[in-house]
């Protein structure tokens, strides 16, 4: 299966996947990552990508005269390497209408808490800051909302006392990189069907 990969940051959840891809094999994991996207340049995710031979590319909102000409673009960029399943992995902008028209069912998004709490660009900071004791991630498929689709799974991280947002987000983001790598891994190899809010993989 070939997958593109959306990033905005430093890409570690890219780097899992490919490192899962390098370690197991394309054949045996099911799925390569045929292209690595951005809304933004010089980032860390593009240049893992860029290491490891991997096509990327950028599609940056303020080249376009309003957000659905992004939206538009960007699903061009991601349908030029036809992909099977698009990952969306700490990439920070909302996919429209277009680009679900294209690819919605098929692209999967991880999420630093253990939604539905915490939704939206500051999940980490926003569970710290309630008080919650135990946290998580959460990878699901992408609907016309944020952080709204069809779950797939989750895994749960305890807050410590101690916790600041950056130590807290780093426990979370190594769970969250093995459940993406597991879920990335099944589903290209099994196949998924989402039937109202359930989710179904082998
Ligand atoms: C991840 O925790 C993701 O859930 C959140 O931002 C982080 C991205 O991390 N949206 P990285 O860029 O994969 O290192």
């Amino acid at each position: 299966k070939r997958l593109v990969v959306l990033v905005s940051g430093s890409g570690t959840n890219l780097q899992a996947l490919l490192d899962a891809i390098a370690e197991t094999g394309a054949g045996d994991y099911g799925a390569e990552v045929v292209a690595v996207g951005a809304d933004r340049d010089g980032i860390e995710g593009l240049a893992r990508a860029e290491r490891a031979g991997i096509a990327t590319f950028v599609t940056r909102v303020k080249d376009f005269g309003t957000r659905q000409e992004w939206d538009r673009a960007l699903a061009e960029a991601v349908a030029a390497h036809e992909p099977d399943l698009v990952v969306s992995a700490g990439f920070m902008k909302i996919l429209g209408k277009e680009f679900l028209a294209r690819f919605g069912g098929r692209t999967v998004n991880t999420h630093p808490a253990l939604l539905p709490s915490f939704p939206g660009a500051h999940g980490v900071r926003d569970a710290l800051a309630y008080g919650a004791k135990v946290t998580g991630c959460t990878v699901h498929f992408v609907d016309d909302g944020v952080d709204t689709g069809p779950i797939i799974a989750q895994g749960v991280v305890e807050v410590r006392d101690e916790d600041d947002e950056g130590a807290l987000h780093e426990r979370i983001k190594e769970v969250e990189r093995s459940l993406l790598v597991e879920v990335v891994g099944r589903i290209a190899r099994n196949g998924h069907r989402i039937e109202g809010r359930k989710v179904f993989i082998q």
